[in-house]
């Protein structure tokens, strides 16, 4: 074997970036009121007046980024005073590493060690000074630091100004996310809210046919395999990331294979790497202690229920009690610390947005009224994803 072997090869893929979360695609397809209502919300600029907060919210995948992305893309095509900053705030986190970012990008300001109102007034500055209006949008907010005093400095900075304005443009696929909020700074930032719903089957499969058409050599990839791979994110979640990187991963299968063609088959083979991938990333990413409530209930899916059975429609469900049960037995050998079953709750809370675990009311007739809960994927990838992770040492 040598490089000119391996690059000889022929692939079904014409161009892969295509296939990849990263690309913006030119059309973002069956998004058309959500970005217009977004691009309503921020008109007032061109008009030199400051837009209202606007929040979007969605489960993971369902578009909000590449809506945000292409909003941006056509706000810098026309001129207007305002100027739209987009901070991932996976990056960064905190009060101190935003403000920073923002005065950096903005006025090209960006030494380290100043206090974070050096950076606060700088931007003011240049806001003022301009009479300017600042859009920012906060990909991911749910995961800044210290949220509440962030959103607080910025919607305050309102009140500072005599030209210009800043607005907040708030993104999340976290539900719980608004109890992080205090009252003040909820009702700022959700002036105006935006709700990105799941895609469904078909939805998905327009969204990967264009892909397909850039990503793909013309006629390898089998209609079977975007159906499928539709049909299986739909029903899972409605996340298009899902369904596009099924896609990649059948057309990667396919050139192992040498196949030449994607067809259904290399979908079906591809779903189970993703779904590892997947979980792992979201096991990998959880507290620790909701790591042990996902472990306890995978040991108690792999053991069923020491109650009575609570009939054949509960199959793999369990009740909060006795999943606490296990989960204090579980930090018990483990020697870690337990939480009190409030935070079980919270944690299970957690893991239902994530979409690990699904939860229901049980109607009467089972124990009262009790919440019954279900791991979504096998338990015994769950049990070893934990092991590998928390428990390893023990
Ligand atoms: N309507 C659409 N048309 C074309 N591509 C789409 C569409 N919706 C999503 N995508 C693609 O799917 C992938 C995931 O979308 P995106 O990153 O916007 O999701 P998100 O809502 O921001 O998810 P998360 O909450 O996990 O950040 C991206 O590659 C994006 O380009
Ligand atoms: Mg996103």
């Amino acid at each position: 074997m040598n490089f000119r072997d391996i690059l000889a090869e022929k692939s079904v893929f014409l161009n892969k970036d295509a296939l990849s979360p990263h690309y913006l695609p030119d059309r973002i397809v069956h998004r058309e009121k959500e970005i217009e209502k977004i691009m309503r919300a921020v008109t007032p600029v061109f008009k030199a007046k400051r837009p209202n907060n606007v929040f979007l919210y969605g489960k993971s995948g369902t578009g909000k980024t590449a809506s945000i992305k292409h909003i941006i893309k056509q706000f810098n095509e026309l001129p207007s005073s305002g100027v739209i900053n987009y901070v991932n705030c996976r990056m960064y986190n905190t009060r101190y590493k935003i403000l920073q970012k923002i005065a950096a990008d903005i006025t090209g300001f960006s030494k380290n060690g100043f206090s974070p109102s050096v950076f606060y007034e700088k931007t003011l500055d240049w806001v003022e000074n301009g009479n300017r209006f600042l859009i920012i949008v906060l990909d991911e907010v749910d995961v800044i630091k210290d949220l509440n005093e962030l959103i607080y400095t910025l919607t305050r900075a309102n009140d500072d100004l005599k030209h210009g304005g800043v607005s907040l443009i708030g993104i999340s696929n976290k539900i719980s996310f608004k109890n992080q909020l205090d009252t003040k700074c909820k009702s700022a930032l959700l002036q105006t809210e935006v709700v990105f719903p799941p895609y469904n089957s078909d939805q998905l499969s327009e969204i990967l046919q264009q892909r397909v058409s850039i990503g793909f050599n013309e006629g390898v990839c089998d209609h079977s395999a975007i159906s499928l791979a539709a049909a299986i994110a739909a029903r899972e979640t409605g996340d298009a990331r899902y369904a596009l990187k099924l896609l990649m991963y059948a057309g990667e299968i396919a050139d192992e294979h040498k196949s030449g063609v994607v067809s259904y088959k290399h979908v079906e083979t591809a779903r189970k790497t993703v779904e590892r991938d997947l979980v792992s990333e979201a096991v990998a990413t959880l507290p620790e202690h909701q790591q042990l409530v996902l472990y306890a209930l995978s040991l108690l899916t792999l053991k069923g229920s020491k109650y009575q059975r609570l009939g054949e429609d509960h199959n793999h469900m369990f009740m909060t009690g006795e999943l606490y049960e296990t989960y204090q037995n579980v930090c018990k050998d483990s020697g870690k610390e337990k939480r009190s079953s409030r935070w079980c709750k919270e944690y299970l809370r957690e893991l239902e947005a994530l979409g690990l675990v699904e939860t229901i009311e049980s109607g009467k007739g089972i124990r009262g009224h009790s919440t019954l809960t279900r791991l979504l994927y096998s338990p015994d990838w769950i049990k070893k994803t934990v092991e590998g992770m928390v428990l390893q040492s023990d």
